[in-house]
């Protein structure tokens, strides 16, 4: 019997493109911000419009109102998740790069949800070890320092609702998951989903969109 099921379908150029034209997030408003972050400098290392679509998604289907995102940029994944909110709906976006902050911070004015996304600047693990017992979140959002997401869980684990979700980034680390043995970035990306998959908090799964979520629901 033919084991074709049991196997993903690659990627190729055409489904990508495919993907881009029918399952993505990215209007006219988040295409500029990508150029002008990309002008001002910033890495081109946001999430892509179709991992920005499945983001919504989540948020939605979990009933979203409350948003923790560790790694901001340019602001472009902020923006996504922030439009899938309520109108009371709120996002904190944690950022280390205070010229970064400020770039967010002009592009949240210009997208009209200053009263959805709170800029903090601030590392991830200061944030997260001054935040108050009572501030709980429904989905967290990790995308900074590959080598923190580990202690970023324990951390972040008090603040999350059960049945609320954590997702990381780059769980595929561009490519190199099943051969981290000489890139550093790839070895604490391969840690991680260890750690998620033997973590009895919550329930992982790997979706290899984009360079891959890693999401964990917790239980
Ligand atoms: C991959 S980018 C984030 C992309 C963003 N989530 C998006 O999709 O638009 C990673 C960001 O994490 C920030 N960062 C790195 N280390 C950090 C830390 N310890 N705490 C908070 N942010 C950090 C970097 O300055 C960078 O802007």
């Amino acid at each position: 019997m033919s084991d074709m099921s049991l196997k993903s379908t690659p990627v190729t150029e055409e489904i990508e493109s495919y993907l881009k034209k029918y399952f993505s997030s990215e209007d006219e408003f988040l295409y500029n911000l990508r150029m002008e972050a990309k002008a001002a400098g910033m890495p081109e290392i946001s999430i892509s419009p179709i991992q920005g679509l499945f983001l919504q998604l989540i948020l939605k289907s979990i009933n979203a109102k409350k948003v923790l995102e560790i790694g901001s940029l340019g602001g472009y994944s902020a923006i996504t998740m922030a439009r899938a909110l309520p109108y009371d709906g709120i996002l904190y976006a944690v950022e280390i790069n205070k010229n970064y902050c400020d770039f967010i911070n002009r592009k949240v004015l210009e997208a009209g949800l200053s009263d959805k996304v709170k800029v903090i600047n601030s590392s991830g693990r200061d944030f997260l070890q001054n935040l108050p017992v009572d501030e709980i979140f429904d989905f967290i959002f990790l995308d900074a320092d590959k080598s923190g997401y580990i202690n970023y869980v324990n951390l972040a684990n008090p603040h999350l609702r059960k049945g609320g979700m954590i997702a990381a980034d780059n769980a595929l680390a561009m490519g190199k998951i099943s051969d981290a043995s000489d890139d550093e970035n790839a070895k604490a990306i391969h840690n991680f989903n260890l750690f998620m998959i033997n973590n009895q908090d919550f329930f992982t799964s790997l979706v290899p969109i984009g360079d891959g979520l890693t999401i964990g629901l917790k239980l």
